[in-house]
């Protein structure tokens, strides 16, 4: 249960708030690089943290992310005209670069330095893996480019997409510690979901539905491991790793691909959830990529021209009673990542915590909850925030079996640690 002083902290993300304040110390993922696949292509509007910007590749192939209305009198420059180094107003032909400066106020005479004292707020962004991502803090502070996994493999051993999630983002991240929803919710998946059945792990899973958790600090966040018997003397571990301030990854069966999750706030009341498919050492194939572009394993299909999903509240998610009741699945919504959707949805746009009960499953929520806060109280005093080193990104999820004895970050071979060009520990 958390008050509602503390539950308003780490759930409003604009600027100025404390979690904002934090959130803008990361880099954030925020485009797919296809969407502003051209130099000089058309620009995409894009709201970030409660913030309307709009970003675009300029005619030399720059990343921009500048503030979206018009110095001038805040007309939209979505509408603008992509031209030769900038971006023009289609009002009055004000021009404006990648870095938010005002090159032209076609109207003024010749001498006139207007231009000079007008400008626009303006992000740097980087191109990671597929993903651009800008920075939002302050200019001094900003921290070494990302460095996940996801971002460093060749392009055919990913596949990245994300989709429109109608609640805060808090509520949809904590969906992605919550590993004990997994053997209840997502059951009918593990069995039937070509990248997740047949592994020893689904069958490990599926046969104990009381696992046990031991959650371990980590420097950029915590390592959520569950254990469940595999005979007498192991023990089956599967370790999720959260890495600050919204990143997961989802612990592999067999050899199937990693998938990375990052929970994004547009705004307070909705967020971009992103997957990152990857496979550290093998291109993805034919059966993985076509699951992936059809909206399967962990992506869903999405209404065309946007990233909403298909299935979304408007239609209560395709919702499939006779399927529910034959226990084909568990829920009725179809598919791992909209049956999260539906559910995380259902709480409300932000949901109410003074009113929930939390039990011992939940204490990797209510440790990620207190790190976010504690973060953002600490930033206040001058601390610098967890999770901004490549040490902390270049993490993995894995899942193994153990002798009982040994502690699962006493694994040998640091399963958790990337290892380039190496596959995942994965059972
Ligand atoms: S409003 Fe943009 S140039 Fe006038
Ligand atoms: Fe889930």
């Amino acid at each position: 249960m958390l008050i509602d002083e503390r539950n308003r902290l780490v759930t409003q993300t604009g600027s100025g708030t404390p979690t904002g304040e934090l959130l803008r110390r990361y880099w954030i993922p925020f485009l797919l690089s296809e969407e502003v696949a051209e130099n000089g292509g058309p620009p995409v509007r894009v709201t970030l943290l409660s913030e309307h910007l709009l970003a675009f590749r300029d005619s030399e192939g720059r990343l921009g992310l500048i503030e979206q209305f018009c110095a001038h009198r805040r007309v939209s420059l979505w509408f603008g005209r992509n031209e030769e180094g900038g971006i023009r107003c289609p009002y009055h032909g004000w021009k404006f670069d990648v870095t938010g400066k005002c090159l032209e106020i076609p109207s003024e005479p010749p001498d006139s330095t207007f231009c000079d004292e007008v400008g626009l707020t303006a992000y740097p962004c980087v191109e990671r893996g597929g993903i651009i991502w800008a920075y939002m803090g302050p200019p001094a502070e900003q921290p070494p480019p990302p460095a996940f996994e996801w971002t460093t493999v060749p392009a055919d051993q990913r596949f990245h997409s994300k989709r429109l999630e109608e609640c805060n983002y808090l509520q949809a991240l904590e969906g992605g510690i919550d590993s004990s929803h997994v053997a209840f919710l997502h059951s009918g998946e593990l069995r039937s979901d070509p990248l997740h059945h047949g592994s020893k792990g689904s069958d490990y899973h599926l046969s104990d539905l009381t696992p046990k958790f031991e959650i371990k600090e980590s420097p950029g966040g915590l390592n959520i491991g569950v254990r469940r018997n595999a005979g007498d003397e192991k023990y089956y571990w599967r370790i999720t790793p959260w890495i600050m301030p919204w990143y997961t990854i989802v612990p592999p069966y067999g050899d199937n691909p990693l998938h990375g999750h990052a929970w994004v706030p547009i705004d307070d009341e909705n967020c971009f959830a992103w997957t990152f498919s990857y496979h550290p050492s093998r291109p993805l194939n034919e059966l993985e990529l076509g699951v992936m572009h059809d909206g399967g394993s962990l992506h869903v299909q999405l209404m065309p021209g946007t990233f909403r999903p298909k299935a979304n509240k408007d239609n209560d998610y395709l919702m499939d009673r006779a399927a529910q009741k034959a226990g084909t699945s568990f829920s009725g919504v179809k598919g791992i990542a909209l049956q999260d959707a539906s559910l995380q949805e259902s709480m409300g746009p932000v949901q109410d915590r003074a009113r929930e009960n939390l039990v011992m499953t939940d204490k990797a929520i209510f440790m990620a909850r207190r790190r976010l806060h504690d973060a953002a109280r600490d930033l206040e005093k001058g601390e610098r925030p967890p999770g901004l080193e490549e040490g902390a990104q270049a993490v993995r999820s894995a899942s193994f079996e153990l002798p009982r004895e040994i502690a699962f970050d006493e694994a040998p071979d640091e399963p958790m640690k990337v290892k380039k060009g190496v596959a995942h520990t994965s059972i």
